[in-house]
Order: C-alpha cells, then structure tokens, then sequence
C-alpha cells in the first residue's frame, strides 16, 4: 500500500542513533511514497497530549551525526498508568490510551513507527492488540532486548566506555591506583564486558556473574606481586556481590513513577577494597555520557537500515511487529514475543570465555 501519513514517536531513555533512525524514517516514507511524516513530540505523551511537529527532507538534513532525539522523548509517560502528582502531592494514576488512540485517529496516520526500549514497545504491542498499526524499532544502550542480536546505541556506549578506560589506564599506571569505571546497562552487563574487553580491564563486574570480593582483592595483589600496581576495574551499575543485592539509589521523580535507579555501586566497591590493598582507589561514573553525543557509524547504518525497513514494512501492513538485526539481515520479529524479558549474557558467552581466557577477572 502507499503511505500518506506516518507518525514516529521516541520513548524510553535517549541514545545515540535515534536522529538516524527518525531521519530514515522520514526520508524513506517521503521519497517511496509522499507521505506526511509526523514527529510526535516527547514520547506517547505528544499522543496523548497532542504535540506533534511535521518532518521532512529538509528539517532532518543534518541529524545524522547528532545525539539525542530531535522530537523529544521522556521515560516516564505509561499512556495506560500515566502517574501524576494531584494538589495534595498525592500520586493518581491514569489510563490515558483511549486519549492516545482519538488523537491518533485524529492525525489520520496509516502508521506509527514507535522507536524504544523494553518498556516502550511493550507500550507499543498494547496499542497493537487495541487495532493501532504500530511498527517498532528497538533501541537502547544497553542491548538487552531479546529478538535482535543488536540495538542502536550500544556500540556508540561501548566506545565512549573504551575511550574513558583507555584514559584511566594512563592516569591509574603513572600514579599505581585502582581506578574504578561504574557503567550503566541495568540488568545486563553487556556495556561492562564489551568495553572492559575493548579497554584492557584487570577486573569486570557484571549483573550475571556475582562477585566474590576477595576474588577482587585477589587479582588487585597478585597484579602487584607480578609488578603491576595497578588495576582497572569496570563495574556494571547493577552487579552485585555474591550473597548481597544490587546498589540502588531513589529520587522523587523515579518514587513517582515506581523505577528502580540504579547507581553507586563503584563507591561501594571503592569503600569496601580500599582498606584492604596498599593502592589508592579512584571512582568515575560515567553515567549518561554514555547515552549522548555522536553515534558511531555502525549505529548510523542500523538506524538507518532499521527506518527504512520499518516504512518497507509497514507499506506492506506488517504491523504488530518489531524490526530486528539478525545478522546479518533486518528482519520482522512479533512485538509480542518482547513481553518484559530481558536479554542477559548467557553463561556460556564466548565473550565471557575470551575474557576469562586472557586473564581477565571476572569475581570468582
Ligand atoms: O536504559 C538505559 C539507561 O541508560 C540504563 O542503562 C540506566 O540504568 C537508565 O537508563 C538511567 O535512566 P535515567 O536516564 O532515568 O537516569
């Protein structure tokens, strides 16, 4: 079929590739078909409260290189449980989706193109199975949703933790420190292992495997008894010692919207050795640099490959379904089939056997 007006919508936390997916969307449906692109403002909360902006050849001309998302995007707005605070500060919760759906029929779209993580295109198979033409796009830095063997974002957080780590390697040799790296990725570890890998870490923490601290210890004394007082260790937001739990920190706006934040567990891991080795110990956080700045290329090209393949797909009326990187094809994969699962690193990963293999600690 030939599109005339296709909407596109980014939710979730932000990551680098989405102005090249929003840019292939728009460019894709305008050149195949004349469509009117529609960029709906701030994730489903432009649907629900109708702020939308057109999109064209011209006003996304020169987003490829750019981070962020040009149409605005927010983590907090569940269109079926939307949580706001009343007059008293208590918390109401509403269901906004049939708001959604009347300014969606308002916008006469064919298509809405929903570009997310986990909890976004969930969002987006409930607005399916309501009889909304929805493809989605997943992304997220932190590569953890099943169906794709890869989701923008993550190579472009990995190479800013490789770029940090390759900067701690020179600071931690000249004056014999552990040097700490905290990175992001919830309840996966795959931004930890890659860029531990990519950097040369001494040690990497990940939620997968939980750590034994004396195995830290451990490798921390056996690098000085081998003439290397020094140590690099990147520690996944969500590791957590063996026996122990993830290090969470609360603020008002996640207690209103009932999200686990994670963070502080390098400051954890920094009290907890530096009484026991003779270095000194030094945390960074790198926190959401990670998410920000110019994509690497391979995330342009799947960003771009994954918007031209959505407005292929939905010109076809292949909706309900999520595009996919199985490489090394795009593919169409059921949005159902997400249903809230998380993508871990398997034990038996190769990545987690090379690393083990050239000397690298994994806590235990
Ligand atoms: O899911 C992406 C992510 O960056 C996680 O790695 C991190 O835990 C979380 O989002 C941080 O969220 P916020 O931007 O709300 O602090």
């Amino acid at each position: 079929m030939t599109l005339k007006r296709v909407g596109i919508l980014t939710g979730g936390g932000d990551c680098s590739g989405l102005n090249a997916v929003i840019r292939a969307i728009t460019r894709a449906a305008i050149i195949q078909h004349n469509a009117t692109v529609v960029g709906i403002e701030e994730g489903f909360d432009g649907l629900i409260f109708d702020r939308h902006q057109e999109l064209t050849v011209r006003n996304t001309r020169d987003i490829l290189p750019l981070g962020g998302t040009i149409i605005g995007t927010t983590n907090k707005g569940h269109p079926f449980e939307y949580r706001e605070r009343d007059e008293h500060g208590n918390i109401q919760v509403h269901d906004y989706s049939k708001k959604a759906i009347n300014n969606f029929k308002r916008l006469m779209l064919d298509c809405l193109f929903v570009v997310g993580g986990d909890g976004t295109l969930q969002i987006a198979n409930r607005f399916y199975e309501m009889g909304l033409p929805v493809i989605g796009i997943p992304k997220t830095i932190d590569n953890d949703l099943v169906g794709t063997d890869y989701s923008f974002g993550f190579h472009t957080a990995v190479q800013i933790a490789c770029d940090a780590l390759d900067r701690l390697q020179t600071t931690g040799r000249s004056h014999d420190r552990v040097m700490i790296l905290e990175l992001m990725g919830r309840d996966s570890g795959w931004i930890a292992l890659e860029s531990g890998i990519s950097g040369g870490a001494h040690v990497i923490l990940i939620p997968e495997i939980p750590y034994q601290l004396d195995k830290v210890i451990e490798k921390i004394r056996l690098r000085e008894a081998g003439g290397s007082p020094y140590t690099i260790i990147v520690v996944a937001e969500a590791a957590c010692e063996a026996g122990g739990k993830e290090v969470t920190s609360e603020n008002a706006a996640e207690r209103l919207q009932g999200v686990k934040q994670y963070g502080g567990v390098g400051n954890y891991l920094t009290e907890k050795i530096k009484n026991e080795i003779h270095q000194e110990v030094r945390c960074t956080v790198l926190g959401h640099t990670q998410r920000g700045g110019t994509p690497v290329s391979f995330d342009r090209i799947l960003g771009t490959r994954f918007g031209a393949f959505a407005v292929k797909a939905a010109a076809e009326g292949q909706f309900g379904n999520m595009v996919a990187l199985k490489t090394p094809n795009i593919v169409l994969t059921p949005l159902s089939t997400l249903a809230g699962l998380v993508r871990k690193i398997p034990s038996a990963d190769q990545l987690i056997e090379s690393a083990e293999a050239v000397g690298i600690s994994l806590g235990r």
